[in-house]
């Protein structure tokens, strides 16, 4: 099984982006970039610009969390920007699988995410057009939040049809992800892992991405969801 670090640049030195990126090495799989709009969420962080200048400047992949009201205008811009995988919130859009489609035709992973409130049960039919489904952990907008352990359920569930539906669709955790929380994600069913705040306010970013790849690793290796 092999599963995915992704470090949020939310909790980093806004100042120095491409060094703080690069501080994850190649330990990690991904960056997570969160784009807010002070609309959709209470939080204005980068856009399109930012994005646009990091490709090509950093070694791993980018996979961008959009918190931005309208995300049917603005998501297809970010995969044409060059960002490898682009996550839309499902609140935030009028056609989620319009979306979806926008963004993989601009050669991205197609992303969807969920608010700790919104259940997954509406957009079961989504998930074969969806590269990556997104179960916030948090209420979306902030780094440095507690993990919302109740959201296991929703993680599980969106595992559950993924394997039903022999989809190959990853199923993302994102908020209050650390070495105390990171084990029960990977056991509900989570592949991917954001972790913000755990990384960055760490002295040592790479070690804490090793750490948190050794817990995940550990707790699939014995977890209900995974072929051993
Ligand atoms: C929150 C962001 C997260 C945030 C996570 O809205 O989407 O990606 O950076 O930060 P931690 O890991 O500190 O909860
Ligand atoms: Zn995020």
């Amino acid at each position: 099984m092999s599963l995915r670090i992704s470090p949020s640049i939310l909790s980093a030195d806004f100042g120095h982006l491409v060094a703080e990126c690069e501080r994850v090495g190649t330990t990690a799989d991904w960056i997570h970039v969160d784009v807010m709009d002070n609309h959709f969420v209470p939080n204005l962080t980068l856009g399109l610009p930012i994005v646009e200048s990091l490709v090509g400047k950093i070694s791993l992949p980018i996979d961008c969390h959009l918190m931005i009201s309208d995300a049917d205008r603005w998501a297809p811009g970010y995969a044409e920007a060059g960002a490898d995988s682009v996550t839309f919130h499902v609140e935030a859009a009028t056609n989620p699988l319009q979306v979806a489609k926008d963004i993989r035709a601009q050669g991205a992973r197609a992303g969807m995410a969920l608010k700790p409130g919104t259940s997954l049960d509406d957009y079961v039919d989504l998930l074969p057009h969806l590269d990556m489904i997104l179960i916030m952990t948090v209420e979306p907008g902030f780094g440095g939040q507690s993990f919302m352990a109740d959201q296991m359920s929703k993680v599980r569930k969106a595992r559950e049809l993924i394997t039903a539906g022999d989809l190959d669709v990853w199923v993302q955790v994102d908020g209050g992800v650390s070495a105390a929380t990171i084990q029960e994600c990977a056991d509900a069913g989570a592949d991917t892992f954001v972790a913000g705040s755990a990384v960055y306010q760490s002295a040592d970013p790479a070690k804490v991405v090793s750490t948190l790849r050794e817990l995940a690793d550990a707790a699939t290796s014995t977890s209900w969801w995974c072929a051993h």
